[in-house]
């Protein structure tokens, strides 16, 4: 089993840092990990000599009305699985470490942080902007890898490194799906029985309107109604937005030309899933 470091301190991560091989990859996370989170671990760590894991509930990423405590964890569990993935050290700072007494300095990503996600969670990007460019340089990575469970997010990440000349590449990875489709989320755990099998709406919308495509559909306006269809066919869920955008800057687009992004997001109960697919 790999040796995997742990430290909680900015002074132990600095010595801990030191100590590496580089390259060194980052793969920052929330924990309550799950084969998503570890498919980044294992490709950082194929691809690079050193792989740093943060785990980090950003309590700034969340709105007021979220449910910030409630954000599942289980540190032990997490610890267990970074070993057997081969991870060479995690990070674990406090609140008190990210956010100390009197906290002033934000990082703002502007005009591409304003549709989908940000459009509904005000202030959300804002807060993994600060604490991911916080992340980056407390750990000082040559890599850093994101999923594409989250597309905004790695393009926001993605913009903020080229706009502030960040010496790091940003590798995006493939969205890691349950067998039956539903892409795998730390929020799943939320789902009851009934809510699971329903969740099942957000991938079979976007594979009708991958489908359709892959048919010759490019009218964009077409697609969404198709996605739409899917979603309000099934009783438990509410959608709350679905977007055929272009894949660089995220503007709803009327004709699919280049590469496309299609993504929703959908109330399954009272728990809020995401979910895309990229054409072309
Ligand atoms: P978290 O939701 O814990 O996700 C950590 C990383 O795992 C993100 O890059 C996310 O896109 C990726 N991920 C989650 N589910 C995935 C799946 N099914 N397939 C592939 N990758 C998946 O995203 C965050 O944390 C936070 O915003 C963070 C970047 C850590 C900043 O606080």
């Amino acid at each position: 089993m790999n040796e995997l470091k742990k430290v909680i301190t900015l002074k132990d991560l600095w010595d801990a840092r030191a100590t590496l091989p580089t390259p060194i990859g980052l793969v920052p996370t929330m924990g309550f990990l799950h084969e998503g989170h570890l498919s980044l671990v294992k490709r950082a760590r194929s691809e690079l000599a050193s792989v740093v894991v943060s785990i980090f509930v950003n309590p700034t990423q969340f709105a007021p009305t979220d449910d910030l405590n409630a954000y599942p964890r289980d540190l032990e569990r997490d610890i267990a699985l970074l070993e057997k993935a081969g991870a060479n050290l995690l990070w674990m700072p406090t609140p008190e470490i990210m956010y100390p007494p009197d906290y002033q300095t934000w990082v703002n990503v502007d005009k591409i942080t304003k549709p989908l996600e940000g459009k509904k969670r005000p202030g959300h990007f804002r807060g993994v902007t600060t604490i991911v460019a916080k992340l980056f340089n407390a750990i000082q990575p040559q890599v850093a890898y994101f999923g594409q469970k989250d597309a905004q997010q790695v393009a926001v990440i993605k913009q903020m490194v080229r706009d502030l000349n960040m010496p790091i590449e940003i590798i995006a990875s493939p969205i890691i799906r349950e067998r039956d489709g539903l892409a795998m989320s730390s929020r799943n755990t939320y789902l009851n029985p009934a809510e699971r099998q329903a969740a099942l709406v957000l991938s079979k919308s976007l594979e009708a309107a991958k489908s359709a495509y892959q048919n010759g559909e490019r009218n964009a306006q077409i697609l969404r109604v198709k996605m739409e269809e899917v979603i309000n066919a099934e009783p438990l869920a509410r959608l709350e937005y679905i977007s055929c955008a272009d894949y660089d800057q995220l503007n709803e687009i009327e004709k699919i030309e280049k590469k496309t992004l299609l993504s929703m997001a959908v109330y399954i109960g009272k728990t809020r899933l995401i979910d895309n697919e990229v054409l072309g």
